[in-house]
């Protein structure tokens, strides 16, 4: 099943999310699902609230940039109830869009190094390090589950320049070439 996607303005992209337990209805459908409609929407990742659940859940898959950076061949993978308890290395800046605020890029800073706590789709625990691409859409992701979105990190000014075309969005003007919501 393919969900639609909110779109900035949309109070649920605000929300700090909520651990799940392994009793979770139908997870594995759900997990199936994310990737599905990340698929459907030519992301690389997609977090829980951006199909309107308030839940600490992504997936990713990266696996097409393998040809540019080989350490992401097998890197497809839904991450449960992650916590980020370590970040350093350098920061980086690199260009971020998100499916949740279409028709944007822009640069973001971000440390080039994490540390991530979390459980797979049975609940076993892992405790994994990443760096470079990997990390960089990691903290994307696991920023929607605290309610924050990547123009939150832009510079002052850019910020500024962005605001009409935020504005806008919130209101419904944008376009995006797949299922979309806003529900403030
Ligand atoms: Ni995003």
């Amino acid at each position: 099943m393919i969900y639609p996607i909110y779109i900035y303005g949309s109070s649920v992209l605000r929300k700090v999310a909520e651990n799940i337990t392994p009793d979770y209805p139908e997870l594995g459908k759900f997990v199936k699902d994310m990737f599905e409609t990340m698929y459907a929407s030519d992301g690389v990742g997609l977090a829980a609230p951006q199909v309107g659940k308030s839940i600490r859940l992504f997936v990713i898959d990266a696996t097409m940039y393998a040809d540019e950076y080989p350490e992401l061949a097998d890197f497809k993978k839904a991450f449960i109830n992650a916590e980020i308890y370590e970040r350093d290395g350098e920061e980086v800046s690199m260009g971020e869009g998100c499916l949740s605020v279409p028709g944007l890029h822009e640069p973001v800073v971000r440390p080039s190094r994490i540390r991530i706590r979390y459980v797979d789709e049975q609940f076993t625990p892992h405790d994994e390090q990443y760096e470079g691409y990997a990390a960089r859409v990691i903290q994307h992701e696991y920023d929607h589950l605290d309610g924050k979105l990547y123009v939150d990190h832009l510079a002052p000014l850019r910020k500024t320049l962005l605001r009409t075309k935020l504005a806008a969005m919130a209101k419904g003007k944008y376009k995006a070439a797949y299922k979309t919501k806003l529900v403030k």
